[in-house]
This record gives structure tokens, sequence and C-alpha cells, in this order.
């Protein structure tokens, strides 16, 4: 190696290695492992976007640069320099040939090795969990879906509504709801932010607002968080049609952007793709009575008038490739904003949407709002809501007054499902969960 060919080196990023065939480049990042085979040392090398086999040869380098394997630990930071060439055996199809290696810190000895570890074990050092290969698979496939959201409603021109995250009302029950001291007020953590964007679309028609939501339920399974993220459109003039309409759109948008964006990641994952690739539109709709009964016929114990708990949910689910909908739910169960059923006023105007594999209830709230002020001053009151703290929400039904519908999809679980994740908690990079609040 001469000092020209190193101060040639460019910086490249593993993921688009292949630009850089035959070139020499610098490399920055962690060491995920090593092994050696005498007068050949193997490097792997992790810089973010993706790892890389890099071959350090004696003959090839200066003795102290063939040394530093010595020292090297799992999770040490470096910076490698090399040629790129091609590699059939590889992954990607290429590794690296090393002419120099610079440490930049030596790790101490990482918590994390390759044999198994439990998962609250994993959960304590999510911090540096977060470095193995299929906890960064689930949060790539967040990123695209992220960002596939943010994409599905743009280019329908619905406006992004930045909705508060300290509120004084409750939206979904008064069960749930983390208090905060709101300088001797009373204020809780946003469980939604529904009511916000009821206001906004309003203001510009078709509106959304993406964000952390909050609620302080004790539940353990594997579908609930404390704070997990929502996206919420809200449509003014919108009626039920547009939200299956919209809830069958984002979530086609969301699974054809996976399929072709994350490919490596669900191979990492060994994610069944031809579950997702089956995955069609229309979706199959039910009504919540008939789900009764065709659940009663599947030996379920359930009586109209019931919850779908999470058993129910994946007993009927379990027929379809495709995500279902269960539509006109029992008002008793439904949350106060929902129109009743025109046609049979035991029901609301309002629709969830179960994930297939037992992902259950990835959409909910789906529903046409009440715009009449005298029903939902009646259903604040049902519902014993402190009717001051709903005035502004009133005044929405006191001036020009409109139909209006929308929806709130939980990110957590739309990524558990897609990326096929057994536990939301792997699909945000730091989880709140019931007695979860490091790191
Ligand atoms: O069904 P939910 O409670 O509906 C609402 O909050 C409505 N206000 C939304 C609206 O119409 N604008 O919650 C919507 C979705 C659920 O279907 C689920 O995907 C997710 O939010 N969700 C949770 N995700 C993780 N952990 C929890 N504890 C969740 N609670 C709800
Ligand atoms: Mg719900």
């Amino acid at each position: 190696m001469t000092t020209n060919e190193t101060s040639a080196a460019k910086d490249a990023s593993i993921s688009n290695i292949q630009a850089f065939n035959e070139q020499d480049v610098i490399i920055k990042g962690w060491l995920h492992n090593k092994r050696s085979s005498g007068n050949i040392h193997f490097l792997l090398v992790r810089d973010g976007s993706g790892t890389i086999q890099c071959i350090v040869e004696k003959k090839k380098v200066p003795e102290n640069v063939f040394k530093i394997f010595d020292e090297l630990t799992q999770e040490s930071s470096l910076i490698v320099t090399g040629k790129v060439r091609k590699e059939p055996r590889s992954p990607i199809g290429y590794e690296i040939s090393v002419s120099n290696i610079e440490i930049v810190h030596i790790a101490q000895p990482f918590p994390i090795t390759p044999k198994e570890h439990g998962t609250a074990f994993l959960m304590d050092n999510r911090h540096l969990w977060l470095r193995s290969s299929k906890q960064r698979a689930i949060l790539k496939i967040r990123h695209t879906i992220v960002m596939a959201i943010y994409d599905y409603f743009n280019s329908r021109e619905f406006v992004l509504i930045n909705t508060p995250i300290l509120t004084a009302n409750a939206v979904e029950g008064t069960t749930s709801l983390f208090e905060v001291d709101f300088f001797g007020e009373k204020a809780y953590l946003s469980q939604s932010g529904q009511l916000y964007v009821e206001a906004a679309c309003m203001a510009f028609k078709n509106v959304y607002t993406f964000g952390p939501t909050f609620r302080a339920e004790k539940s353990k399974t594997r579908k609930h968080l404390n704070e997990f993220w929502m996206v919420e459109p809200e449509m003014a003039f919108g009626t039920l049609d547009d939200v299956f309409t919209h809830e069958e759109g984002l979530i086609m948008h969301l699974v054809n952007e996976v399929l072709s964006k994350n490919q490596d990641d669900l191979a990492v994952l060994e994610r069944n793709t031809d579950v997702l690739k089956k995955i069609q539109p229309p979706f199959p709709r039910i009504a919540y009575s008939d789900a009764i009964v065709t659940l009663q016929k599947k030996g379920s114990p359930i009586k109209w008038g019931d919850d779908l708990g999470a058993d129910e949910e994946t007993l009927l689910a379990q027929d379809y490739d495709t995500p279902l909908f269960v539509h006109r739910y029992p008002k008793a169960m439904t949350s106060f904003y929902m129109v009743p059923d025109p046609e049979d006023d035991r029901l609301t105007m309002n629709v969830d949407l179960l994930g297939p594999e037992g992902y259950g209830e990835i959409i909910g709230g789906g529903s046409e709002r009440i715009s009449s002020l005298e029903l939902l001053e009646q259903r604040i009151e049902e519902h014993k809501l402190p009717r001051h703290v709903f005035e502004w929400y009133l005044d929405l039904r006191r001036y020009g007054s409109v139909p209006h519908c929308g929806f709130g999809m939980g990110l957590e679980r739309a990524v558990a499902w897609l990326s096929g994740a057994s536990h939301v908690r792997e699909t945000i990079p730091f989880p709140r969960m019931y007695y979860r609040l490091t790191p």
C-alpha cells in the first residue's frame, strides 16, 4: 500500500458498495464479528446501511495493521480502508480487501453476544439490542411504513395537522388516561388526536395527524404499548364509504411499499412474503351481528353485545388471506362520537380493520362522527364526560356542522403485522409498556 492509494479512497456506504467495484473505499462502522485462518483475518463490519466482510491478508498489509485484529472486540468502532471486489459467495456480492484499519474505540465486552438471550435481558439492553440484524430490519420496515403513510395522505391532498400531546379531554374512555399536572390543572397525555383533526377538517376538508399517543392500560399482551404512534385522517363531508376506501387504500400502499423497499429486511426476518403478496382489495366486510353468528358456529361462547376479544378476532380473521372489515358494532361498546346506524339504532356507523394471521385490530375508531349538537351533547352526558372541556368540540357542531368521518391506524400494529414480529415491543425503538420506562 502506498500513501497515494489511501488518499484516493472514497467514503462509501455498504448498501451502495456495488458502485465502488475495484475502487478504494473507506467504511466507517462497527465490528460485528471476526474470525481468522492464521494468515487471513475476516472482519464482519456493519456501517448502519449493511454488513460486509473485510479480508485482511498478512502479505498485503503492514504488520501493525495485521495485528489490530487481536485487539478488536465485538462492537468496537473502526474505520476500514480497502479495495472493493466481487465475491460471489458473499450475501451482498462484494467484499473488501483491506489496506488499513483505524481503531476508533475498543468496545468493552458487549452484553449481547451471538448466543440466545431472554427477552427481559434484551429489553433491558434495548439501546444495544437495536444493533442486531433483526431489530434493524424491523425498524427499517417501520421507516418505510412511516414514509408511506405520509406519502399516501400527501398525494391525496390531506393536510398534516400536528395535534397536541397535553390535553384536557378524554377521547377513548376515561380509564386509560395518563394524568399530568399542568400548572395545578389536571391534564392528560393524548389518547388520540381525533377531536383536534375534527376541528381542522372543518378548516381544510381533508386532514391527518400522525404522532405519539398514550394509554394507561396495564395490559401485558403482545399488541399493547402505553405509548404508540397513530395516524388519524379526518374527512369533512365523508361517510363510512370513505372510511372503507381509505383504510383499504392505505393498507395496500403500505403492503406494496414494504414488499418493494424491504426485500432484504423481510428476508432477514424470514417473513413469509407469499402471504403479503396475496393481499388484494377489496377486503371482505362483515357486520358485527353476522360476525357473532359466525363465531358461534365456530364454537365461540360469544353473545350479541359482547366485545370481540383477541381470540374472537383471530377466529374471525383466519378464514381470510386479507385484512377483514368488521362494521356496525353495538352502540354500547363504541365511542361517544360515533353516529348511530339510521337503519338500526342499536348499532353505530363504525368499522374496525382486523389483520390476518392473528394480528387483530390494526385500524380502529373508523366511523361517521356525530354532527348534530343535541345528539352529541346527549352522548357526552351518557358517557359521563365532563361537559365543560368539550365546549370547544361542541362548537364544531354550532358553526357549519357537516357529516364527517375518520379512523386511526396504530403504527406498531401495522409494523408487527407486515414484518411478522411476534410482539409490538420490537416494532418501536424504545417501547413504553407496563413496568418498562427504561432505557
Ligand atoms: O381503536 P382506537 O382506540 O381508536 C381511536 O383512538 C380513534 N380515536 C381513532 C380515530 O378514529 N381517529 O385506536 C386506534 C388504533 C387501534 O386500532 C390500534 O391499532 C392502535 O390504535 N392502538 C394501540 N396500539 C398499541 N398499543 C395500544 N395500547 C393501542 N391502543 C390502540
Ligand atoms: Mg379500537
